[in-house]
């Protein structure tokens, strides 16, 4: 198979200054090498994206990939538990309660928004090693009443520039 290969030059990065001093203290610039066909299917979806570049773009993805490996590898990390249910489920709004309340060292904040009638809304903002909060959104999950339960898995920034 004939591949054309391209050849990119990545800028990184124009980061916050504090980062920069204390972990990096120049721009480094690298080539990729890569089929034009995957390039031009990348340059696609980064137009779609509106990144103004291919470096933003690739940045992106290597802060994705790390926060990811942050998770894997049980460091600490920062994440947002949403839940939705109906608060007229028997005993759910206890339970849920109780879970957060064995959970105290994880949680930074949370909120309640009464969506209608029926629906509750809840919000908690965690901080902590991510195998305990993964732990406590798969105990709030499986409770019963619970129409909807996400985990948004973020990082606390300190590893990522
Ligand atoms: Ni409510």
């Amino acid at each position: 198979m004939n591949i054309n290969i391209v050849t990119l030059t990545i800028i990184f990065p124009e980061e916050k200054l504090f980062w920069r001093e204390k972990y990096m203290s120049e721009l480094v610039r690298f080539g990729v090498s890569l089929s034009r066909e995957l390039l031009g299917r990348f340059d696609s979806v980064i137009h779609r994206k509106g990144y103004a570049s291919r470096s933003e773009a690739l940045r992106d993805l290597i802060r994705n990939d790390l926060v990811e490996r942050e998770w894997q590898e049980g460091m600490e990390v920062v994440a947002v538990i949403m839940l939705v249910f109906d608060h007229h489920s028997r005993d759910l709004q206890n339970s849920i309660t109780d879970l957060q309340h064995s959970h105290l060292s994880e949680i930074i904040s949370s909120q309640h928004v009464h969506l209608d009638h029926y629906n509750c809304l809840e919000v908690i903002i965690l901080k902590g090693l991510a195998d305990q909060i993964q732990k406590l959104a798969d105990m709030l999950k499986s409770q019963r009443g619970i129409k909807h339960c996400s985990l948004n898995m973020s990082t606390t920034g300190e590893r990522i520039a």
